[in-house]
């Protein structure tokens, strides 16, 4: 189950653990049939106020998450909803990642991508299965997978062949 990978995938970090548990608890509760709103409401309500204003991760529970994300330093972090991020990623301090415009469409991740500190990704673009994005880059383009990318806009410093 999703919540004891992420425990594990979290370990040392009790602040991650906290959030990935309360988020995957929000994720299957929203998905449970209307009779459940009773409980699930309050609980949606508590999910958001206590992570997204408290915490100041806004993960919303809509996200569709793979298993073991890391969430390093956990704040002043936003993904859209509709945003999906593979299984094994990594997310740090101070980044977004959602669309350039309201109608737009949001960043899809692969598997293992490795997202930097102070990072911006933005409008419907792919990062390839461990792709690495370094810390306070603007990726607005497709990343190959394996590849290293950094700065504003993102260039590739390095790319998947050589990992
Ligand atoms: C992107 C990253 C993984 C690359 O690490 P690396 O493989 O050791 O890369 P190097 O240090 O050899 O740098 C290679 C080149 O990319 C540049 N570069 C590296 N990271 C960069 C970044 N974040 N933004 C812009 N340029 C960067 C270097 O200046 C160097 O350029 P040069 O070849 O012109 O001299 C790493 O720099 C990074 O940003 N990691 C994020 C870690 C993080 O967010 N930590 C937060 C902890 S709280």
């Amino acid at each position: 189950m999703s919540i004891f990978c992420d425990w594990r995938a979290n370990r040392g970090n009790p602040k991650g653990q906290l959030i990935m548990l309360l988020f995957r608890l929000a994720h299957a509760a929203r998905a449970l049939p209307s009779p459940w709103w009773l409980i699930t409401a309050p609980y949606l309500a508590f999910y958001r106020v206590s992570v997204e204003w408290v915490l100041g991760t806004e993960l919303r529970y809509k996200t569709r998450i793979g298993p073991r994300l890391r969430l390093f330093h956990a704040h002043a972090l936003v993904v859209h909803e509709g945003t999906v991020i593979g299984a094994d990623c990594t997310l740090r301090q101070s980044t977004t990642i959602g669309n350039k415009s309201p109608d737009g469409g949001c960043p899809i991740l692969g598997d293992g991508v490795d997202v930097g500190a102070n990072v911006v990704i933005l409008g419907p673009v792919k990062i390839g299965d461990r792709a690495v994005i370094g810390a306070g880059s603007v990726v607005v383009k497709d990343v190959p997978a394996g590849a290293v990318v950094a700065g504003n806009p993102a260039r590739i410093i390095r790319d998947g062949a050589e990992v």
